[in-house]
């Protein structure tokens, strides 16, 4: 079975092929970064209407690459939710009209559960069950997976999600959008120990997250400074990396503990950061689990994971409707 997966829902196309048994055939991306940096955020409005021009072409080279034509396409699945709702507008009613003039079946995909699933397509994958930790832009989610849409929500950030923490975070110490990565980069300059944040929410029993505190300890440290030389930026990087990597992890050895659970999957774009990858590696050695991560590029939106969770979802006979909708704002589990 062969599924066409499409990701719009904020500011990356993504366009993907997945054969059930050749694995990826295409994977196509346009990020629109060089867009919205001139306004150190995403644009909803260019976000859709880049989107609109970037959709088309994207997929024509997406079919290129994996060298097929329509007829050989099985079914199409688009991100529905959470994310920006024109954005998301554009990949629903290109997904499901595509599927409509291909005679084919479309599903809708909660791009939080791709996020979770892009770790399937990895040769080095958990069986289930298994513990998710979802660390993006807009959310920070730590879930038990029983099995694929059997999901239950063991904690959550009540304020920033940890890659909006990031971004803040980095915009205070002057970097560009999206800050996460140039963040973690300054950060590798910076000295241990020279400066020192607090670590949300550890002290309190659960598993729920708070990270707004940490972006305003930030901002009174770097209000104060006298003298904001590259190292000392780079040190508080540093120190802001540690603690956001800090409280991850404690969070997810605490989970692996309460549910009895090994098996640890870190997703989303803030799992790509080197630190909170090494780290976490080291604590689920030192408590006799594993971590399982998607490679970096599968981190960070993609279509892949789209089609994957397409793939999924359509084999288990999962159809969409000829009408569509996007969600906004979308709970992966019940409340
Ligand atoms: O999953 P994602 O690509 O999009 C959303 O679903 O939100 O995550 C984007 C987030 C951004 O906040 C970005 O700054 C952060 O992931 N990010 C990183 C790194 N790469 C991306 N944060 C820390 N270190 C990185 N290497
Ligand atoms: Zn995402």
């Amino acid at each position: 079975m062969r599924i066409l997966g499409i990701e719009t829902s904020c500011d990356e196309t993504g366009i993907a092929i997945y054969d059930s048994e050749r694995g990826l055939l295409a994977n196509q991306l346009h990020s629109q970064i060089s867009l919205h940096n001139t306004y150190g955020g995403v644009v909803p409005e260019l976000a859709s209407r880049d989107h609109v021009r970037r959709i088309a072409p994207l997929l024509a080279a997406a079919m290129r690459q994996a060298d097929l034509e329509p007829g050989a396409i099985d079914g199409i699945a688009y991100t529905a939710g959470p994310g920006l709702i024109g954005a998301l507008l554009v990949g629903a009613s290109v997904g499901r009209s595509l599927a409509y003039s291909w005679g084919v079946p479309a599903v809708a995909v909660h791009h939080m559960e791709a996020h979770l699933l892009a770790v399937m397509l990895e040769e080095d994958r958990p069986d289930y069950p298994f513990l998710a930790l979802l660390v993006s832009g807009g959310h920070t989610q730590l879930l038990e997976v029983r099995a694929v849409g059997d999901y239950a929500m063991l904690g959550e950030s009540l304020d920033d999600a940890a890659g909006e923490a990031f971004d803040k975070t980095a915009k205070l110490l002057g970097l560009g959008y999206p800050g996460g990565p140039y963040l973690s980069a300054l950060a590798e300059n910076g000295r241990s120990g020279r400066y020192s944040f607090p670590r949300p929410m550890i002290d309190r029993p659960g598993l729920d997250f708070s990270f707004s505190g940490l972006k305003t300890a930030v901002a009174l440290v770097v209000k104060d400074l006298k003298d904001a030389n590259e190292q000392v930026r780079a040190d508080i990087a540093r120190a802001f990396v540690e603690a956001v990597v800090d409280v991850l992890a404690i969070k997810c050895e605490r989970a692996i503990k309460q549910t009895g659970i090994n098996r640890l999957v870190a997703a989303g774009g803030v799992s790509a950061n080197r630190q909170l990858r090494q780290k976490l590696k080291r604590m689920a050695h030192e408590t006799g689990g594993r971590i399982f991560y998607p490679r970096p590029e599968l981190c960070t939106d993609n279509g892949a994971m789209i089609a994957y969770t397409g793939y999924v979802k359509i084999s288990a006979g999962q159809r969409e409707p000829l009408g569509f909708a996007a969600y906004p704002r979308w709970r992966l589990t019940p409340v």
